[in-house]
């Protein structure tokens, strides 16, 4: 059986990859966004997790708005950063793990889950730049990823409330991997923001920190809302915050509860509020 030692979850503006890439993490623009990640750091040095189930959202990268899944599933052996654009780097592959994702693949599509799944596969910075952020002594970081996309693109959404069963099933199913592995959950994306529209730059403090600390102590809060209902409180694009929501449900499945290791919001970054959040699965 794998081990769940807990849950990881920051924004991954493109621009943080810019900044990594000249690096601006001192820089006072900068500094309050990348202070959020050393206590982190130092609990990943202990936990030391071996495996990394990333939930996060291609911005167009494999899935256009043509052909657009609601969930696809990674099963590949490796993962190539191509950006589709802002001028960022690309940085090493990522190792795959499709023994894992297999296992996943086969749990979800027995829990009713009708998957995408993708032998070849490419990730954009919502998957490259939280790795960058959470290994940045190490490139690549010392992990395999199993990605799992989810729409926040294109609507109508999958709704909340889906979200959060997709992630609880992963849960489950990490938990009846026949493997030792340690294992962490990821969900990248948000917080509150909007790029287009009369809205533009659109950032709601009071319901990310709502948000935040439902993390800790009430894990369906969010299930309440709709899609139209999340667009309205958190933005057109702050409805990334659905990959959280799944990594949460996750760690339901895992352990007596959690135990907030740290958290961290800081707004602005590039017209989008921050968040940074690391939970430890208790036994
Ligand atoms: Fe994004």
């Amino acid at each position: 059986m794998a081990q769940i030692v807990g849950g990881l979850a920051t924004s991954h503006i493109p621009a943080i990859g810019n900044a990594i890439a000249r690096g601006k993490q001192q820089e006072p623009y900068w500094k309050p966004f990348f202070d959020g990640f050393p206590p982190i750091h130092a609990w990943l040095r202990q936990v030391q997790p071996e495996v990394v189930v990333v939930f996060y959202n291609d911005h167009g990268l494999n899935f256009f708005l043509d052909k657009l899944p609601a969930f696809a599933v990674g099963a590949a052996a490796e993962y190539r950063h191509a950006d589709e654009g802002w001028g960022i780097p690309t940085t090493a592959p990522l190792a795959g793990c499709p023994e894992l994702s297999w296992h996943l693949v086969e749990q979800l599509t027995a829990a009713e889950f009708d998957l995408t799944v993708c032998q070849e596969m490419q990730v954009d910075h919502a998957c490259t730049i939280p790795f960058q952020l959470f290994w940045p002594d190490q490139q690549p970081a010392p992990v395999q990823i199993v990605p799992i996309h989810i729409n926040t693109v294109q609507f109508p959404l999958p709704t909340a409330r889906r979200v959060y069963e997709l992630g609880r099933v992963v849960g489950r199913a990490l938990g009846r991997w026949d493997d030792a592995r340690r294992v962490a959950v990821m969900g990248t994306g948000g917080l509150s923001h909007q790029l287009e529209g009369e809205r533009a730059g659109f950032i709601n403090k009071r319901f990310d920190l709502q948000f935040l600390q439902s993390m800790e102590t009430n894990p369906q809060w969010a299930t309440q809302f709709s899609d139209r209902e999340l667009v309205e409180l958190a933005g057109t694009q702050g409805v990334e915050l659905l990959m959280w929501l799944a990594m949460r449900a996750a760690l339901t499945e895992a352990g007596s509860g959690v135990r907030l290791v740290h958290r961290h919001y800081h707004i602005p970054i590039s017209n989008t509020a921050t968040g940074v959040l690391a939970l430890e699965v208790l036994p």
